[in-house]
């Protein structure tokens, strides 16, 4: 769906790639942007920057959307701003560290789970009867190609991922069936440059740029994309795991191309 004249509701929008999207949707016409995120002072002085590109309504809420009490009356606020949520990003999410498994706290695994797997379904199921009876919408969903490769030291994160890419292209799958014009993109990107995953280090695939990588996201929405690994590479990922015996793909994704060191020097943002 064109972001053209679209009410968007970017979760996550006031930090990394959904700050960013915001700021290309305004750039490609969008009728508004609504930003939740949970740091109102990021999203204070991203709503600023977004307002002075002057061709859109910003509108923000400070919402854990992890908290289905709270999503579900962030989105009657939204509606009442808005009118409509026409495109839906699901774009916060969270990493707690790069400890292996059994250092983790049960804490740590259950915000990890509820932040990024349960709350993109939070959030769908508040604005997705609406756009089934409008037969209008689009639900993006920002998973990671963790959700494809079992990284070490990121179980918890990439067991999250893993559930979020089941969750969003069921949903997809789902609505075509049904013959809904509601469509779904699912995106599986590598590293990208913004803070989030600082200090990982990768050998042969690139770490991703944060604004490229946010203009191909929106492309992939405009074009109803279903599902879009970054880079187009990692499209192959089951298909190598389906035809490689596992001890070899593990040696050759992991340690040849390095893949399963990268977390190895993780230190996440700092502030
Ligand atoms: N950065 C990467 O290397 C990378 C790679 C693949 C996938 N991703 C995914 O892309 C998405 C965006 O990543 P980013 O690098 O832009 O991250 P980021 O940390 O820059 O932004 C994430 C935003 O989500 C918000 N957030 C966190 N928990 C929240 C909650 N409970 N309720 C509301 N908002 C909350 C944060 O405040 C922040 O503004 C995430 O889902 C991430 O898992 C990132």
């Amino acid at each position: 769906m064109k972001v053209l004249n679209q009410n968007l509701l970017i979760t996550g929008g006031a930090s990394g790639i959904g700050k960013i999207m915001g700021r290309i949707a305004i750039e490609r016409g969008a009728k508004s942007v609504v930003i939740w995120d949970i740091n109102e002072k990021n999203m204070q002085a991203v709503k600023a920057e977004h307002e002075k590109i002057g061709k859109a309504s910003v509108y923000c809420f400070k919402v854990d959307v992890s908290d289905n009490e709270s999503v579900q009356a962030a989105y009657k606020e939204t509606v009442k701003a808005t009118g409509s949520v026409d495109i839906l990003i699901n774009c916060a999410g969270i990493v707690t560290s790069n400890k292996p498994f059994a250092q983790n706290t049960a804490s740590e695994i259950e915000r990890t789970v509820r932040i990024n797997t349960i709350a993109p379904m939070y959030v769908a199921l508040a604005v997705i009867n609406d756009m089934i009876a409008r037969d209008h919408g689009h639900i993006c969903t920002i998973a990671s190609a963790a959700g494809m490769l079992s990284n070490p030291k990121m179980s918890a994160y990439a067991a999250s991922k893993w559930g979020a890419i089941g969750w969003s292209d069921s949903l997809r799958i789902e609505l075509s069936a049904a013959k809904s014009k509601v469509r779904v993109t699912t995106v599986a990107p590598y590293y990208i440059n913004t803070g989030m995953f600082d200090g990982v280090q990768s050998k042969i695939f690139p770490i991703l740029d944060p604004e490229k990588t946010s203009a191909k996201i929106i492309s992939a929405i405009e074009r109803d994309v279903d599902f879009k690994g970054i880079p187009f590479p990692f499209h192959f990922i089951r298909f190598w795991q389906g035809v490689l015996p596992t001890r070899f793909f593990d040696w050759f994704f992991g340690e040849v191309f390095g893949i399963y060191h990268t977390m190895d020097h993780f230190t996440g943002r700092k502030s």
